[in-house]
């Protein structure tokens, strides 16, 4: 068995919008994560998993767990309900209690300031990300947040996926009818989100210069169909445009040449101001943060552009593809790939030379209580296994992987799936229209992961096994 380094930061991932309720509660504002239109057969995140009710009952959880950091996210809309500039007591004073009981737990809180929820004030004001307004709105909210909690938080990420939250018209308000122009204003929103991110991270550097801060982000594993010179770079295209043009904004503050070239030829490129660049240029990131589900896989566009898909796959540049070499379940329909945590990571770590910290990692399983009044899943333990030690290949390698935070702590509320997709190490006791009591009950998963971090590692011959230690 591969031992992990004593100071390796085993975690578990959430967000707040998908864990906490209490939409309404404690003088939150609204979010855009809130007023999505909702299938009401599908639940939302009114309740989500009631994590605002019960998180001392979490952390206990946790702390049972063994957990080394608590990845998890402010709601933003909570802390700064409007566009006043003024931060709201109730919402400090929740994540007060929950970060003082997370340090007396020994657990280090790993604060995300953006995972999708935008306050829907700044949308309804003036646009939200379209507009410069939000890059001072999202650095008045970091002021707070870095100010309140210095010396307590001292690992942020600055903006989850930044890839989705400009991607999702829904998470992000941009309602635009046309294709071309609503991916124009994607690629703007992405540009302000960037100039907003480099300008919180040298906020950080003054207001509190020992605490660390870098980007979450969702790596892109494109593979090529063929061995065709054209299916390869399609492949090489689909990771620049999806995956490095984003990172590169991050630590270098340019967009990569064929990225550039890209957006210009293509009517896409963002509005820029004299002196952007020495913001995206003044600051750089201590760590990079790894969401990694699946790869994919793709090849020489040809035809035309099919506008009916997700923003960030409409591209004269690739096509999408399937790949017949991985498995695949019922919410993996892409293949589950271990390999590719490690392929991605590499080729990160290589661009950037950066310490990693895996964010995300998981698999989503539709459960329910089984009779016993457990739930058994074998499956979730494969996965998490197969990818931990990917890692532990990686550091053998010397990568610099300083932790790993698989997704998610306990069940929460997927945006379009409700709590039909689970991915959870603890169940949580409701349905999509009954909130219930949402009784926690700890899964095969949270024993097993219990022990990987207690023994640092994980067994390589149980890597498929469920170890039934209940
Ligand atoms: C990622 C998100 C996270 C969660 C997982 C399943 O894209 O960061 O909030 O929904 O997917």
């Amino acid at each position: 068995m591969k031992q992990f380094p004593e100071n390796f930061l085993w975690g578990a991932s959430t967000s707040a919008f998908q864990v906490e309720g209490a939409y309404n509660e404690g003088g939150k504002g609204p979010a855009t994560t809130d007023l999505g239109a909702h299938d009401p057969s599908i639940a939302d995140n009114k309740v989500a998993a009631d994590h605002y009710h019960h998180w001392k009952e979490d952390v206990d959880l946790m702390a049972e767990l063994g957990l080394k950091v608590y990845r998890m996210g402010f709601a933003w809309s909570r802390i700064m309900p409007d566009t006043s500039g003024e931060p709201n007591p109730e919402g400090l004073a929740f994540y007060d209690q929950l970060i003082d009981y997370l340090l007396e737990k020994g657990i280090e809180p790993f604060v995300t300031l953006y995972h999708f929820e935008c306050p829907q004030a700044a949308v309804d004001e003036f646009g939200g990300w379209l507009s410069r307004k939000m890059i001072d709105q999202y650095l008045r909210y970091a002021e707070v947040c870095f100010t309140h909690f210095k010396g307590r938080v001292k690992r942020w990420a600055t903006v989850n996926e930044q890839l989705i939250a400009t991607a999702a018209g829904i998470l992000n308000g941009n309602q635009e009818k046309d294709p071309q122009k609503n991916l124009k204003n994607v690629y703007q929103m992405s540009y302000n989100v960037s100039l907003a991110e480099h300008k919180a991270i040298s906020l950080l550097r003054n207001i509190d210069p020992t605490a660390l801060i870098g980007p979450v982000c969702a790596i892109q594993v494109v593979y090529p169909q063929s061995s065709s010179s054209e299916d390869v770079l399609a492949a090489e295209n689909a990771e620049e445009l999806m995956e490095f043009y984003l990172l590169d904004m991050s630590v270098r503050g340019e967009y990569p040449p064929y990225v550039e070239h890209y957006l210009k030829t293509h009517d896409l490129f963002p509005e820029t101001e004299p002196g952007d660049q020495d913001i995206l240029k003044g600051s750089k990131p201590d760590f990079i943060g790894i969401n990694y589900y699946f790869s994919i896989c793709v090849r020489e566009k040809v035809g035309p552009i099919n506008y009916n898909q997700p923003p960030f796959w409409v591209s004269d540049a690739f096509d999408l593809c399937e790949n017949p070499y991985l498995p695949k379940s019922e919410w993996m329909d892409r293949g589950i790939d271990p390999v590719g945590l490690h392929i991605g990571m590499r080729k990160v770590y290589n661009r950037y030379r950066l310490p990693m910290i895996v964010t995300e990692n998981g698999l989503a399983w539709s459960e329910t209580l089984g009779e016993d009044g457990k739930v058994h899943d074998p499956y979730r333990i494969d996965y998490l296994a197969r990818h931990i030690q990917q890692l532990g290949i990686m550091l053998d390698e010397g990568l610099p992987v300083i932790g790993y935070c698989p997704w998610s702590f306990l069940d929460v509320v997927s945006s379009h799936q409700g709590f039909k997709k689970r991915y959870g190490l603890v169940y949580v006791d409701r349905t999509e229209t009954d909130p219930k009591q949402c009784t926690r009950v700890k899964k095969d998963s949270f024993y097993w992961y219990q022990k990987v971090i207690r023994e640092h590692g994980v067994p390589a011959l149980q890597a498929s096994q469920s170890n039934g230690n209940k």
